[in-house]
């Protein structure tokens, strides 16, 4: 890694004299100096480098092959508004988007890029969009928090019924609920157990070890939906195209490379980065601790007594770590763990429900309800602007509100509301905001909402911690 680092020096140093008024000829090209600059340079790379406010982050191709490929599908419009994969899933953002580069995106095309249109851009899909000052309104939440609205209906047989919908944008109806996400990092998918924040694209195979279909197959299937939904293609894409993304996507790794306080985080044999990443084993239902599997995760182990330069800022990580596998969290009212093991409490860890080693989603399909579904949400969140449903039980008669029923609209079951996965947590420095809809604006709110919502009662220094290490993967 340190000599891609320095090749990648090299090569901007180069580029700054060669590639003078080229223009970037990739969809969504980057608009500010600095991005088309490391775009040209990286262009034939199998290592891209994206500065972030904490260092800097990297995403490689482990395969040896470009991380920007513009022969790959996943690079060009498959359907009729003017969409890539890319258009969303951007590496100089770790393979999601941010609002900051939206909003320059929508500045420098007047809300034209195509990450603009109304299918799920948009508040709604039947926002006026005629004028710069209306796309400004109608793009609010993606400018804002970088959300897509995702429209899914409640099932037919579902346990449960609409009683209620407060939607600003007066769209959302039992037949389409708008559901406002963010795109999941399109990297580090070798580790997945479950696609999607609400596993619908992880389909049960009883004939399969673990019993669910190979993840190679689901996301071929979820290429298809994404072309068919966000690209609006009129025809399924072809299997031949499927295949080529899954097999590029699956290549890429995504994690912080450096950190301004703590430098390379692969010194001294830290294992940061994403090289190291991916070659990080994984099996299905590894270490899960409802298995009965050990847990102890160590990319940083090698900061904690750590005594040449830098030795507060890599203290602080391992610290961080240290909190991280150790902490004891009572875990309580989570619907999906708690319920499901008939534990009012189960004494735990982040590693509890973040337990895939050095990646951090969770190695078995577990969607949790742990409250960032809720219109008034604890520890801070912000879920303003979301619309909120009102659902019943139809054999109880028993109400809840949520702004995104989640897994639940998948089963149809009552106990799934709210319920999402445990996403992957590395790469986390460059891509804020954070959970499924984008209510924590960085990652000390994450820590803030999980301090009231168990009463860690942390210090300041332990957050700070937390955050130096979650900065840091
Ligand atoms: C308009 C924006 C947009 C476009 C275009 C788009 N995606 Fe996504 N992608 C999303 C959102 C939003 C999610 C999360 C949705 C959810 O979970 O309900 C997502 C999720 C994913 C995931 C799941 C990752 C995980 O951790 O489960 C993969 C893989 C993915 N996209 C790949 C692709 C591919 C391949 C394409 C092109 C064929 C594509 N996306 C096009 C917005 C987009
Ligand atoms: C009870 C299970 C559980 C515990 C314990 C837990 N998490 Fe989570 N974590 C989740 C789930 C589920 C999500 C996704 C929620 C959502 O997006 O709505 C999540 C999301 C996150 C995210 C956001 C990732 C992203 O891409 O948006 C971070 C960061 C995170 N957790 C860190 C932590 C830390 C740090 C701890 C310990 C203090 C912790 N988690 C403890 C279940 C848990």
């Amino acid at each position: 890694m340190r000599a891609s680092i320095a090749s990648f020096t090299a090569s901007l140093a180069l580029c700054a004299l060669a590639c003078q008024g080229q223009p970037a000829a990739d969809a969504g090209a980057p608009v500010d100096a600095a991005a088309r600059e490391a775009l040209a340079a990286d262009r034939a790379g199998s290592v891209f480098t994206a500065p972030n406010a904490a260092g800097a982050a990297q995403t490689i191709n482990a395969s040896g092959g470009r991380v920007i490929d513009p022969g790959n599908p996943f690079f060009q419009a498959l359907g009729t508004n003017g969409r890539a994969c890319a258009t969303c899933h951007d590496v100089r953002d770790n393979m999601t988007i941010t609002p900051a580069r939206l909003r320059d995106r929508f500045d420098a095309t007047g809300g034209t890029d195509p990450i603009f249109r109304p299918v799920d851009g948009a508040t709604s899909p039947d926002a006026d969009v005629s004028t710069v000052e209306a796309r400004r309104s109608a793009y609010a939440l993606l400018l804002s928090r970088g959300l897509i609205r995702i429209g899914l209906g409640v099932p037919p047989d579902a346990e449960f019924e609409l009683v209620d919908v407060q939607d600003p944008y007066g769209h959302a109806s039992a037949a389409e609920l708008s559901l406002f996400r963010r795109p999941l990092p399109a990297t580090n998918l070798r580790f997945l157990s479950t696609v999607m924040w609400d596993g619908r694209e992880t389909f049960p195979d009883a004939s399969q070890p673990g019993g669910y279909a190979p993840l190679a197959l689901e996301l071929a299937d979820q290429a298809n939906v994404a072309t068919l939904g966000h690209a609006q293609a009129a025809a399924p894409l072809g299997d031949a195209q499927r295949q080529a993304i899954v097999a590029f996507e699956l290549q890429l790794y995504t994690a912080q490379a450096s950190d301004d306080g703590a430098g390379r985080l692969t010194s001294g044999g830290a294992s940061g980065g994403p090289r190291v990443l991916s070659a990080q084993p994984f099996t299905f239902g590894v270490n899960d601790p409802f298995d009965g599997g050990p847990f102890d995760p160590a990319v940083f182990d090698e900061f904690t007594a750590w005594q040449g330069s830098r030795r507060e800022a890599r203290a602080a990580i391992a610290r961080g770590q240290e909190l991280f596998d150790h902490l004891p969290i009572a875990i309580t009212g989570v619907s999906g763990l708690n319920d499901e093991l008939g534990l009012p409490v189960v004494q735990g860890t982040c590693t509890t429900c973040h337990d895939t080693p050095h990646a951090g989603s969770h190695s078995v399909p577990a969607p949790l309800r742990v409250g960032t579904d809720l219109p008034e949400p604890p520890g801070g969140l912000d879920a303003s602007g979301l619309p909120v449903y009102t659902l019943r039980d139809r054999a109880t008669g028993e109400l809840t509100r949520t702004t995104d029923p989640g897994r639940a609209l998948v089963t149809g079951r009552w106990k799934d509301i709210g319920r999402f996965k445990g996403p992957t947590l590395r790469g986390l420095a460059g891509r804020a905001p954070y959970f499924h809809n984008g209510s924590a604006p960085d990652l000390a709110s994450v820590v803030g909402f999980y301090d009231a919502r168990f009463g860690l009662r942390l210090t300041e220094g332990e957050k700070g911690d937390l955050v130096a290490f979650l900065r840091a993967l």
